[in-house]
């Protein structure tokens, strides 16, 4: 029925299918709720909290210790190690104790024989809480200083005498909301006890290694103890990085308890109220420029809602900061990042990891500026680019790394031509003259990401491969597939470096006994990381089997070769199968580790001041739009992207990864809303109120294009990171959005248009900023 698929040449550069997509279409693919369950294996759920902010005074559980089918309940004090899930602070109890910090914090979890019965008990708790005031905004954690962190400020040259000198000055500010991740497999693990005081975890978690210690540090367990295991993920994009954490350890501790296997898997509506989403961000500014639109100086106020707890703020608002030049030079330049706690979910990683929302408020700020001098957008971000490596002028970040790979400028010019974004700019000026009612907008933007963790020690990886002695591969390295395609791009060096067919690789799931003290797949870097790790272990073994045929042989390692599923040399032809069996019975070593980790990065947290990027990726997109004025209601009509993965491993991947990493993007910044309630409860808990981008959003032309670019750094077969970067691209709609509301309102107009923009925020920026 399945015939297997056979692949062109192997080939690093071919647009194969995703390893998994035979098993993604025929819904054959495991996911953690497909394993099969140990027998006896019980079923949790977690009781929340019904108010935002509040001590407790007591939990009533025995209606819900009686419910049918219950056997066990926990609370903070029944967990035997520490109470702590959160990645860099701990300050995130895994079940809340004495105090509730959010609307939907887990406040006990129960264990029982199904699934439904155990929902159903968790229900049957009598809560009393005593309520206290609660922060519930980004803006109002900032008035009242209440910090999960402290405030960053970053600073070059003097911004307030640039400003004071500049020709022109202005100031504004932006709200920008957050986004659920809504990955649609849902947050799950399932723990099994296994003999003499061990666990083995499945999660669906971007970050294995950190799931296993998370697990033995509530347990009171060392490491080696627990084994934590994923083969992939139905999506985690930031979601599963860290905030995995808390649902592997309700299992943990209720199986230990239980001396059972124990799953839980949250329902999509409670998901959505426990777990935390990308950060909303008030932004304000104040710009000082000269008749051309150059910025002279910048002052930038970044408050983000972080929270109740740090998890990963820390991180995500830096990269704010490190993003808030996107692709621009940013001359005398003072950022503050306010990091504020609030009584809502701890919001956390979510592709571009802040960087997204830094990116916004420059992108705000050139936008705003050409409005006010009634120039082309386009032209004022020209303006601004960063120059290239040879003139040493005005290439330099704001926290002292050298652009050295820019390529912003051409790319844009060579998106800009293929686009024909003059003509069609004239083209919607003549059309808007005539419009009355429809009014359509353009925007060109450009994007510049930095590649690498922020914090360095992340940035290692290894890769554990065996070669079978009937010629078959097995791989596992730390990163986690969860869609992206990782997996099939290190089957793909893996295959390269044997010289085999890629079906004689097979990938095996992400385990930390295999391969111990991974980082968390993110920050994009999973294929740069673990690829290069794959390589190393590869290139060893097949070192040493070159050196076994080079020694029958006589002849130089250097003249053995690996192509097409054959090893030969001059005079020697044989099946990789056959030299492999003979190489196993002259007792060769045919399975090693390989060890990775990024050169050139170093980076001072305190200052702030470094490389913290090995290197850049770029991209731009053209996005055109027509809104209707009556309504607020609008059409993305077409969309151009060129975009940078450097020379790409798998095409088809890579432009996987842009297409869905645009769609996210444009989904976050139009019709993706989280409502809070007075009462901090989240109003949008479902798909019914919260709307991602369907199907019909597509914009009905989409051309994406790759750039022809080879790394500049020694990457992995030379290609860059694309997992987070194209999300990006998609301020090209918001832009074009605001374009056409501008248009509406006249020639130096500068809409207050909020994100997401909404239909009803697009009326809003119609009516200067009321509905009334
Ligand atoms: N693509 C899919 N299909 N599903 C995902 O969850 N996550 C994104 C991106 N692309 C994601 C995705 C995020 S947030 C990151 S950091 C990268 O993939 C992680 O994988 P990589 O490092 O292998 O690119
Ligand atoms: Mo991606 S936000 O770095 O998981």
């Amino acid at each position: 029925m399945n015939a297997p698929y056979r692949s062109p040449p192997p080939g690093i550069g071919a647009g194969l299918p995703h390893e998994s997509a035979h098993l993604h279409v025929a819904g054959t693919a495991s996911y953690t709720d497909d394993l099969p369950e140990p027998t006896g294996t019980l079923h949790a759920a977690l009781g929340l909290s019904n108010v935002a902010h509040g001590r407790i005074r007591a939990i009533d559980l025995s209606a819900v210790r009686a419910a049918p089918g219950v056997r066990a309940v926990i609370v903070a004090a029944d967990i035997p190690g520490v109470n702590d899930c959160g990645p860099v602070k701990h300050d995130d109890p895994i079940l809340a104790d004495g105090l509730v910090m959010f609307h939907g914090q887990p406040l006990f979890a129960v264990a029982a024989d199904s699934h439904e019965q155990a929902r159903r008990a968790a229900r049957l708790a009598t809560l009393d809480i005593d309520a206290l005031p609660a922060i519930l905004s980004a803006e109002a954690a900032a008035e009242a200083a209440s910090w999960v962190l402290p405030p960053v400020d970053v600073r070059r040259g003097d911004a307030e005498a640039a400003l004071a000198a500049a020709p022109h000055r202005l100031a504004g500010q932006v709200t920008l909301g957050g986004q659920e991740h809504f990955y649609l497999e849902g947050q799950i693990a399932c723990a099994i006890p296994g003999d003499d005081n061990t666990l083995h975890v499945h999660s669906s978690t971007q970050h294995p290694t950190e799931m296993q210690h998370a697990v033995a540090h509530a347990l009171g367990w060392r490491a080696h103890q627990v084994t934590a295991e994923c083969r992939r993920m139905g999506g985690g994009f930031g979601g599963k990085e860290s905030q995995s954490a808390q649902i592997a350890c309700v299992a943990a501790v209720l199986a230990v308890r239980t001396g059972r296997a124990v799953k839980l898997r949250l329902d999509r509506d409670d998901d959505m109220r426990i777990t935390g989403k990308r950060h909303d961000f008030h932004i304000q500014y104040e710009a000082g420029f000269d008749d051309g639109g150059v910025l002279h100086g910048l002052k930038l106020h970044l408050a983000s809602r972080c929270g109740f707890s740090a998890d990963l703020s820390g991180p995500v608002n830096d990269r704010a900061v490190f993003h808030a030049d996107n692709a621009y030079y940013l001359d005398a330049v003072a950022i503050r990042s306010l990091r504020g706690l609030t009584h809502t979910v701890s919001n956390t990683a979510f592709r571009g990891f802040g960087g997204p929302q830094g990116m916004f408020a420059i992108e705000s700020v050139i936008d705003d500026i050409a409005r006010h001098l009634q120039l082309d957008p386009l032209a004022v971000r020209q303006a601004n680019f960063y120059g290239d490596s040879q003139g040493a002028l005005r290439n330099t970040t704001h926290y002292g790394m050298k652009v050295e790979d820019n390529v912003i400028a051409p790319l844009v010019a060579q998106l800009a031509r293929d686009a024909d974004y003059a003509r069609r700019r004239d083209a919607i000026t003549t059309f808007n003259a005539t419009s009355p009612v429809i009014k359509r907008g353009l925007a060109l933007t450009p994007v510049k990401f930095g590649i690498s963790f922020t914090a360095t020690f992340y940035n290692q990886a290894g890769a554990l491969v065996h070669v079978y002695n009937d010629g078959t591969v097995l791989v596992s390295h730390g990163g986690t597939e969860m869609g992206q395609g990782l997996y099939t791009k290190i089957r793909q060096i893996v295959a390269h470096e044997f010289g085999l067919p890629v079906e004689d690789v097979r990938l095996s799931s992400t385990d930390t006994s295999r391969v111990p003290n991974t980082s968390a797949t993110a920050a994009s870097s999973g294929t740069d990381l673990n690829g290069k790790a794959a390589q190393v272990a590869c290139q060893t073994i097949r070192r040493r089997i070159a050196g076994f045929v080079a020694e029958r042989l006589g002849v130089s390692a250097d003249a053995v070769i690996f192509t097409a599923g054959q090893v030969s040399a001059p005079g020697f032809d044989a099946t990789f199968a056959q030299v492999v069996a003979d190489a196993y019975r002259a007792r060769v070593q045919l399975w090693d580790a390989g060890f990775y980790k990024t050169p050139r990065i170093h980076y001072d947290p305190v200052t702030m001041q470094g490389r913290p990027f090995y290197y850049f990726a770029y991209g731009a997109a053209v996005s055109e739009v027509a809104i209707d004025t009556l309504t607020g209601e609008y059409k993305v009509l077409r969309v151009d992207i060129l975009h940078d993965v450097g020379k790409s491993i798998n095409p088809a991947i890579d432009i996987g990864q842009i297409e869905g990493g645009f769609i996210q993007g444009m989904g976050w910044l139009t019709t993706e809303e989280l409502v809070y309630k007075a009462d901090g409860s989240l109003a949008t808990h479902a798909p019914s109120t919260y709307k991602i981008p369907a199907v019909s959003d597509l914009p009905p032309v989409f051309n994406v294009r790759l750039f022809d670019n080879a790394n500049a750094e020694d990457s992995i077969h030379r290609a860059k990171a694309v997992g987070e970067p194209p999300l990006m691209l998609a301020f090209s709609v918001f832009f074009a959005l605001r374009d056409a509301v501008a248009a509406a309102l006249g020639p130096d107009a500068r809409p207050q248009l909020d994100a997401p923009a909404t239909p009803e925020a697009i009326l809003k920026a119609l009516h200067g900023g009321t509905l009334a």
